[in-house]
Order: C-alpha cells, then sequence, then structure tokens
C-alpha cells in the first residue's frame, strides 16, 4: 500500500514537469515535413520550392532570401518585419493578417504545432 501511495503521488505531480520539458524534436521535424515540406527546405545550400528556403530564417528579416521571387505584397508589407517566435506564429496561423497579399496558401489553427514548427525551425539555423 505505501508504495502504491507513492505512484499514485508521482502519478499527480508528473502533468506539470511534463508539460515543462522541452520538445520532442523528432515530432518536430516531422511536423515541419508534413506541414511545410511541399513548399520549403530549412537546409544550407538548398534552393527554393514553392516557397523560400527557411534555413536561418528565426531573426532574420522577411523577404531577404535573393534566390527567391516573392509576390509584390510581400516586399512592401514585409519591411520591417523580423522573423520571431511570435511573429512566425501569427504568420503561420493566418499568413495575410501579418502581410496582406502575400500569397502562401497555408494556415495552421492549431497552436501546438505550430509551436512544434517554429522549435524545428530554432534549430535550422
Ligand atoms: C502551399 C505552399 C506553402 C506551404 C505549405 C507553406 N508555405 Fe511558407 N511560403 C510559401 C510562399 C509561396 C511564400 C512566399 C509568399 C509571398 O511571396 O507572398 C512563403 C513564405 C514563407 C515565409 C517568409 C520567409 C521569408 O523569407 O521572409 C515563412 C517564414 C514561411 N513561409 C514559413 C512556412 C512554414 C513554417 C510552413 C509550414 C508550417 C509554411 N511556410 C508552409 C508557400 C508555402
Amino acid at each position: 500500500m505505501r508504495c502504491f501511495a507513492g505512484v499514485a503521488f508521482w502519478l499527480a505531480v508528473l502533468p506539470p514537469v511534463a508539460f515543462a520539458t522541452p520538445v520532442d524534436l523528432a515530432a518536430a521535424e516531422a511536423q515541419f515535413k508534413k506541414s511545410c515540406g511541399t513548399c520549403h527546405v530549412a537546409a544550407p545550400e538548398a534552393g527554393p520550392r514553392q516557397g523560400p528556403n527557411l534555413f536561418g530564417v528565426i531573426g532574420r528579416a522577411a523577404g531577404k532570401v535573393e534566390s527567391f521571387k516573392y509576390s509584390p505584397a510581400f516586399v512592401v508589407g514585409g519591411s520591417g518585419l523580423v522573423w520571431d517566435e511570435a511573429t512566425l506564429d501569427q504568420w503561420l496561423a493566418d499568413p495575410q493578417s501579418v502581410i496582406p497579399g502575400s500569397v502562401m496558401l497555408y494556415k495552421q489553427a492549431d497552436p501546438d504545432k505550430r509551436r512544434l514548427v517554429i522549435e524545428y525551425l530554432k534549430t535550422r539555423r
């Protein structure tokens, strides 16, 4: 009985502890490939697909991949915008709310999936 009480105690305290653990990077990479991989790579020296290469995107100003032809709206609306966790999160939830007229055809309503993708991009720089 004593032992059982011990287990019950740990089960009771574990959820908040588990919540604070770092994200599963394998899951983060899988989420990126699934959600973004059709249109983006995030690798040094790789060329663009339908969208620009996202290697090093966190901390970079918007619209700065030389080899990619951004939409005109992007060039105007992206000026002064720097990609960080907050701007990326909003972009992935609704790109056109960040840069009206931009042409990325993707939206992710699930904050956990957006977080996974952002965590993956943090490792790609
Ligand atoms: C259907 C294709 C498509 C998908 C899927 C897609 N994107 Fe994009 N993305 C684009 C295009 C096209 C642009 C350029 C938009 C423009 O020029 O208006 C872009 C632009 C971006 C930019 C701006 C980059 C820069 O250099 O400023 C970021 C950041 C980005 N996408 C992240 C993502 C992430 C992360 C995912 C997955 C969660 C994703 N995108 C899914 C097509 C896509």
